[in-house]
C-alpha cells in the first residue's frame, strides 16, 4: 500500500455512500473535496469526511476549485435518461447534458488517475451514454483512459439487497479494464458464498422502537432505529400480511381495508405492502422505505415498516456513520447512496488496476 494519501473528489456526494466504500477500503484514499446540491446532504457529508464541501449546483463550481486528485467518483442524477433511438424531450436533455458536461469538466480539469462513474441500469442504455462512449474513443482529454462498464448487482458484493446499478470505470495509461469486478457473494462468486441476508443485518434491533425522533443515545452514538405512530387501519393493514406477503394478501384476509386503486390494480406492483424475507438480501431501498405502500418495506416479522438503522443497514452503512438532517432528508440520503460495501469493493478494484503497481 501507498503511504501517501490518493486524493479524492466526490461529484453529486449525497451523504457520501460511495466516499464511504473508497474510505473503508483502508487503502490510503481520502476525499479531498465534494459537491452536492442538498444542504442535508452536503452537512452530512461534511460531518463524516470533513473535507471542503460545495453546498450548490455543480454548474457554479468555478474551474479554480477543484483541487488536484487521483481519483474522481460520481454520478449524475438518475431521472429521464432518454433511451437510445427516441425522441426524447429536448429541455430535459439539454439539463442532463449539462450535468454532464459538467461531469465530465472535472475530469478534463484534474485528469485523475482513474474515475468512477454510477448510475441507474438505464442509463448505459442512453443516447447520452451512447454519447459518452463515443467522447471516451475520439475526446483528446479522454482517450488516454481505458475503461469497462457494465450493471452490477451490490447483492453479488455482499451488501444486503438486490440492488442493480450501472457502474462505468475508467483508468488512465493502462492496457485494459477488465470487466466485471469478481464477486465476491452469490453463484457468480468463486467459492459460491451465500448473500448475506436480512436476519443477519438487522435482528439484533429492538422489536418495537421505543423513539419517534432521531437522537443520540447514551453511547454517543445516532438512534435511528425510530419507530413511526401508524394510523389503526394502517396496523390493520400490516396484521393482515403474513411473511413474504404483499398486498395481495389484503384482499384475501381483509378485502374492507383493501384501498380502492389496488381494488382496481388487478396485477403488478407486487412489491406494495410487502414483507421482506429474513433469508434472503433485502429489495432495493429507496428514499421512501418507511412508506410501505410504496413497496416491499414491511419488517419480516414485525407490523411495521422497516427503520431508518435497518435502512441504513440493509445499504452497508455503519452504525457510527452520522447523519443530519430531517427524519425525510435522511430517508433520502439514504436510499440514494451507493452502498458504501459496494463502493469498498469498487476502490478496490481501481487500486488494483491504478495504483498497485506504484508500490514497491
Ligand atoms: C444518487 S445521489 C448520489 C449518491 C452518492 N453517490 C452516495 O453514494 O451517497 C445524486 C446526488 O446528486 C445531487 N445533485 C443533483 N443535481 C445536482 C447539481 N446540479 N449539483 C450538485 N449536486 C446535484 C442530488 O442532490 C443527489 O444527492
Amino acid at each position: 500500500m501507498t503511504t501517501e494519501a490518493l486524493t479524492v473528489i466526490d461529484l453529486f456526494a449525497g451523504a457520501g455512500g460511495l466516499a464511504q466504500g473508497f474510505k473503508q477500503a483502508k487503502l490510503g484514499y481520502q476525499t479531498v473535496f465534494a459537491v452536492e446540491i442538498d444542504p442535508a446532504a452536503a452537512r452530512t457529508f461534511k460531518q463524516n469526511f470533513g473535507c471542503p464541501v460545495y453546498d450548490g449546483p455543480i454548474e457554479k463550481v468555478s474551474d479554480e476549485d477543484y483541487p488536484k486528485a487521483d481519483v474522481i467518483i460520481g454520478g449524475p442524477p438518475c431521472q429521464g435518461f432518454s433511451p437510445l433511438g427516441r425522441d426524447r424531450d429536448d429541455a430535459s436533455r439539454a439539463v442532463l447534458n449539462e450535468l454532464w458536461q459538467q461531469y465530465l469538466r472535472a475530469v478534463r480539469l484534474v485528469r485523475p488517475k482513474a474515475f468512477v462513474i454510477e448510475n441507474v441500469p438505464e442509463f448505459q442504455k442512453s443516447a447520452q451514454f451512447a454519447r459518452l462512449l463515443q467522447l471516451m474513443e475520439t475526446d483528446e482529454d479522454l482517450k488516454d483512459y481505458k475503461f469497462g462498464y457494465g450493471v452490477l448487482n451490490a447483492a453479488d458484493y455482499g451488501v444486503p439487497q438486490n440492488r442493480r446499478r450501472g457502474i462505468f470505470v475508467a483508468v488512465r495509461d493502462v492496457e485494459e479494464v477488465p470487466w466485471p469486478p469478481e464477486p465476491t457473494h452469490g453463484p457468480n462468486s468463486s467459492g459460491n458464498t451465500p448473500y448475506v441476508s436480512l436476519r443477519s443485518t438487522i435482528a439484533d434491533l429492538p422489536d418495537y422502537p421505543e423513539r419517534t425522533e432521531i437522537t443520540v443515545d447514551e453511547s454517543g452514538r445516532q438512534d435511528l432505529h425510530i419507530r413511526r405512530t401508524p394510523t389503526q387501519k394502517s396496523l390493520e393493514r400490516y396484521r393482515a400480511i403474513p411473511p413474504g406477503g404483499n398486498r395481495f394478501d389484503l384482499r384475501r384476509n381483509r378485502p374492507d381495508l383493501e384501498p380502492r386503486c389496488w381494488a382496481e390494480k388487478a396485477t403488478g406492483t407486487t412489491d406494495v405492502m410487502g414483507r421482506l424475507w429474513w433469508d434472503r438480501p433485502s429489495v432495493t431501498i429507496r428514499t421512501e422505505f418507511y412508506k410501505p405502500e410504496k413497496g416491499r418495506y414491511l419488517h419480516p416479522v414485525h407490523d411495521r415498516p422497516i427503520t431508518h438503522r435497518e435502512a441504513a443497514r440493509i445499504q452497508s452503512f455503519p452504525d457510527d456513520f452520522v447523519f443530519v438532517g430531517s427524519k425525510i432528508e435522511v430517508a433520502r440520503q439514504i436510499g440514494n447512496a451507493v452502498p458504501p460495501l459496494l463502493g469498498q469493493k469498487l476502490a478496490q478494484f481501481v487500486y488494483d488496476l491504478a495504483f498497485a503497481s506504484e508500490c514497491p
